[in-house]
This record gives structure tokens, sequence and C-alpha cells, in this order.
């Protein structure tokens, strides 16, 4: 079932002409894991906040279960968790105090403590978040967007600022809740992410989206599947990369491997790095 399905979606702020998204579509499937990728300032987390009803100014139409979201009323906030981008808590209160206060604001409750156990931030629960490290603010941030138990999470740069393991614990926690029937919005750089989580991602570029596909089909239609052969030269080791398609029938190669004394052979394929730079260009 397609849980959002977003039309001719076009947004300024408030008092600004610029367009930040321009006509842009896409649908969001139910227990899927939807990544939106792009540049610093092409209007990802400008999409999210529309999503989510906190920028309600815009044209064009977007449907949440097939009804029109600007018809539903504080429910919506029912279905959904919201991780931002900047972690914003209340300095002098301690990370279960913030937890509770939020909580309140909802009816369903998820258990905090467990939350806190998850992320590592248990021993730390009584403490004040202002004396938390940025990790730490971090992980509570994400945990913040799960008090409610939600269907729907909407993850802005959720793993930024983490350390490898932490960020791991956090995936690993974003694919459970995908497993356990849930849909995930997020939004992110980091494209090692998007390889181990997204079922399906969409690139915005200037406001607009250039291509909408699965990992594996954009490596299909975009990539290259390579193999990298080093040799022993007459002047030391070489090496040279042949496509893999008509390997068999290519001259080059075959004198390669027929005459030089071989050290190494790897294949390899584009990176979803490489696509996103082909795709959206790397100029800053
Ligand atoms: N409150 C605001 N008022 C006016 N313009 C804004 C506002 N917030 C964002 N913008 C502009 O909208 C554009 C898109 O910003 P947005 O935060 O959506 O980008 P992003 O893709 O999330 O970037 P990043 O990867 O850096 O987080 C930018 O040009 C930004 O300056
Ligand atoms: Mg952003």
């Amino acid at each position: 079932m397609k849980l959002y399905q977003i039309k001719n979606l076009t947004y300024s702020y408030p008092g600004t002409q610029k367009e930040i998204v321009k006509n842009i579509h896409f649908d969001v499937e139910e227990g899927e894991i939807f990544g939106l990728l792009g540049r610093s300032g092409a209007g990802k987390s400008t999409t999210q906040k529309i999503l989510v009803r906190l920028l309600r100014d815009f044209k064009g139409e977007i449907f949440y279960k097939g009804k029109d979201l600007k018809s539903y009323g504080n429910a919506f906030y029912e279905d959904v968790g919201v991780g931002f981008e900047m972690p914003v808590h209340f300095n002098k209160l301690t990370a279960k105090e913030n937890l509770v206060y939020f909580s309140k604001l909802y009816k369903s409750k998820a258990d905090l403590d467990s939350l806190l156990t998850q992320v590592g931030l248990y021993d730390y629960r009584n403490q004040n978040v202002g004396e938390f490290s940025k990790g730490m603010k971090v992980r509570l941030n994400f945990i913040r967007a799960l008090i409610n138990n939600p269907k729907l999470l909407f993850l802005d740069e959720v793993t930024n600022g983490l350390d490898p393991g932490n960020a791991k614990n956090i995936k690993k926690m974003i694919a459970d809740f995908r497993k356990g029937g849930g849909t995930v919005f997020l939004t992110t750089h980091l494209m090692n992410d998007v390889e181990e989580l997204c079922d399906r991602v969409a690139f915005l570029s200037e406001g607009k989206i250039v291509e909408t596909n699965t990992p594996r089909q954009l490596k299909l239609k975009y990539g290259r599947r390579t193999i990298k052969i080093e040799y022993r030269g007459k002047d030391g080791l070489k090496e040279k990369v042949f496509g893999l398609d008509g390997l068999g029938k290519n001259s080059e190669f075959i004198q390669l491997i027929t005459e030089q004394p071989i050290e190494t052979a790897h294949t390899g394929e584009t990176s979803l790095e490489e696509i996103f730079i082909q795709l959206i260009g790397d100029k800053l």
C-alpha cells in the first residue's frame, strides 16, 4: 500500500520567492525504508518538514493513507515519530525528564528505560542533557522519535556525528523497526547508510527529483562492473581495469592474462557514492 503520495509538491518559505522544492512527485510504500538524498541545500530537510506538517503552506497534494494530509487532526502525530536534523533538548532537564516530557504529548507510550538501554544511555538517564556529548544528544534525539510507538519514522541525518559502533547500533534499530512493520523516511549524505538500509532512494537536486529507484537498479542503470588486473611489467607493478561485459572477447584482456604474470585480479562495481556524483554533480 502507498502510505504517502506526493504529487506536484512545490514550496517557498514564507516571504521569499525562491522555490526550494519544485514540483516533485514520489510515493512511500508501507513497510519500506525510503531515502531522500541530495547535496547540502537541496531541500531534503524542507521536504521532510512538509511531510510532517511543520511547513503547511505548500502547493500540490500530499496524501497519507489515501487521505489528504491537510484533513488530518492531531491523530496524525500519534502515527509519526520525527528525528530532527539538529537535536533539540531541554538542557536543564535530564535525559529521562526530556523523554517523559515529550511522552506526555502522546497516547501511546513506549518503555523509556528500554529505549535508553538500547542506545547505551540508561546509565546516564539522570544526567542533565546540557552535560551530554554530541553523540549522546544524537542518540537521545533518535529515541525521542520512538517514544510514541510510531508506525512511520522520519529521520533527518540521524547517524550524523556518531562513532561507527553507535551508528551501527542505530542502523540495526532502524532495520528492526522496519522488520516490525514500520515505515521509514530518511535523509542522509552517507552512502553506507543508504546501501545498508534503503529499499528505495530518490535523488533531489536543486529542489527537483532527478531519479527514484532501488539501490540495486541504480547500480545496474548507472554503474559499471569491472575487473582490475595487477601484473608485473618490465618496470614494476602495473594495473589495468576492464569492463566485465564482453570480457571473454576482449582481446586486450586476453592478451594481458596470457602474456603477463598476473599478481591480483579484483572485480568491482560503481559505488552509490559515484552514482550520487554522476547524478547530481560534485560542485560546491
Ligand atoms: N527557514 C528558512 N527560511 C528560508 N529559507 C530556508 C529556511 N530553511 C531552509 N531554507 C533554504 O532552503 C534550502 C534547502 O534547505 P534544506 O535545509 O531543506 O536543505 P537540505 O537538503 O536539508 O541540506 P543539508 O544537507 O545541508 O541539511 C536552502 O537554500 C536553505 O537556505
Ligand atoms: Mg538537511
